[in-house]
């Protein structure tokens, strides 16, 4: 068995199914089921013997203790996290809770079942670390793409607490040669996203026909992963990736978020015409997050040359497929779209003049 934390949010719950689709390996999924936890995710699995769920809050130490012990997994793979710039600019105590305590106390259960293992099973365990570009911090339009070896130069408080949960990933590898991997992949799009991130958001809007929200003047610039791509490379370096290194993880995509917009509304266009024309009329320039990075940049060299990984979609696939998703499951969304969401979508953007968006 694997051992998947935060399996029931956007890139958790594609990777819980893409796993089961082709292996026979079990997984159990712990998940605290926050605002961005969704069991909807993992319906198809609810007859599978090999999907354990267990509602548990990784800050739980004794709980996580206790479903090691139970289910001895060959490995542990942490999404668990929160996610979201902007919820960690209004609100950043939680970041610090589940991305930096969270993260400690999973290492320390990991630490101990670990030295509890025989030694054949010790040789193959894995700990794999899944983190973000944003660790990095900005680039300006004409710099190199981070390699590995960029210095951490973390901007949001959501960005400085995976940074954080990185190096101490990174030291128990060092001090206690805990077998640790982890990778810092770049935006991630596709199915069951969350429709607080700009693409799932920006879709939500354009089919209600409401504004399409671009902070600042639209130009920062974003590389886009389809997340099934993001899902093969971690299942690549948890294969074969060198003990206590880390891996970028990239789509080759480096887009504006002004043309990401445009290129939605196109597709919506297309695939669902509105009476009331071009949906290009929606977008509507808001204030800037603060502290917002222009430029991420992913150089996927590392994981290319070493694991032989590529990406299988481009941008003009992915993006056709998420866009299709969406329009094909447009109960998913308004099941999301609680008193919850809603809240959320007030907080958010009521302060950015022109105007309350929801
Ligand atoms: P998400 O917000 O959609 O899902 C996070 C999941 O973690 C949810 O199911 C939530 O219920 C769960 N969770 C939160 N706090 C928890 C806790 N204390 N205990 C147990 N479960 C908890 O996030 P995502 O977009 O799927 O991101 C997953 C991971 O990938 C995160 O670590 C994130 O930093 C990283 N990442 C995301 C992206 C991206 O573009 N979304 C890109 C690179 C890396
Ligand atoms: P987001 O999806 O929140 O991901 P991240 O901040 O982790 O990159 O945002 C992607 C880009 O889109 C980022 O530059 C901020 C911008 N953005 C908007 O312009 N409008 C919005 O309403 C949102 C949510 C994001």
């Amino acid at each position: 068995m694997i051992l998947v934390t935060g399996g029931a949010g956007f890139i958790g719950s594609n990777f819980v199914l893409d796993w089961l689709r082709q292996s026979t390996e079990g997984v159990v999924n712990v998940d605290k089921l926050t605002y961005a936890g969704n069991l909807q995710n993992l319906a198809s699995l609810q007859d599978d013997p090999l999907h354990v769920f267990s509602r548990s809050d990784i800050c739980d130490r004794a709980t996580i203790d206790r479903l090691l012990q139970e289910h001895k997994p060959r490995a542990i793979v942490h999404f668990a996290a929160e996610s979201h710039v902007d919820r960690s600019i209004l609100g950043p105590e939680e970041f610090v809770r589940t991305n930096i305590i969270g993260t400690f106390t999973l290492l320390e259960a990991a630490r101990a079942y670990w030295q509890g293992l025989d030694a054949a099973a010790k040789a193959t365990f894995r700990f794999l670390h899944v983190s973000t570009d944003e660790v990095y911090g900005s680039l300006g339009m004409k710099d190199p793409a981070f390699t590995e070896s960029h210095p951490y130069q973390p901007n949001s408080p959501y960005s400085a607490s995976k940074a954080s949960s990185d190096h101490l990933v990174r030291s128990y590898f060092h001090t206690y040669g805990l077998p640790v991997l982890t990778t810092n992949c770049s935006n991630n799009y596709g199915p069951f996203q969350f429709p607080e991130k700009l693409i799932p958001l920006i879709i939500a809007n354009a089919l209600a026909g409401k504004p399409l929200p671009v902070y600042g003047d639209g130009l920062n610039v974003r590389d886009w992963l389809y997340v099934s791509d993001h899902c093969s490379a971690i299942r690549r370096v948890l294969e074969a990736g060198r003990l206590g290194e880390t891996y970028n993880v990239g789509g080759n995509s480096e887009k504006p978020n002004i043309e990401i917009v445009r290129q939605v509304c196109g597709l919506l266009d297309d695939l669902r015409p509105d009476a009331g024309g071009p949906r290009e009329r929606l977008i509507t320039y808001v204030k800037d997050r603060p502290g917002h990075d222009r430029r991420y940049a992913i150089d996927a060299g590392r994981i290319g040359s070493e694991l032989g990984w590529q990406p299988a979609e481009t941008f003009e696939s992915g993006i056709r497929r998420t866009v299709a998703w969406y329009l094909d499951n447009q109960d998913w969304v308004a099941a999301v779209q609680s008193g919850a969401y809603r809240e959320w979508l007030e907080r958010n953007y009521s302060n950015r003049a022109p105007g309350s968006l929801n």
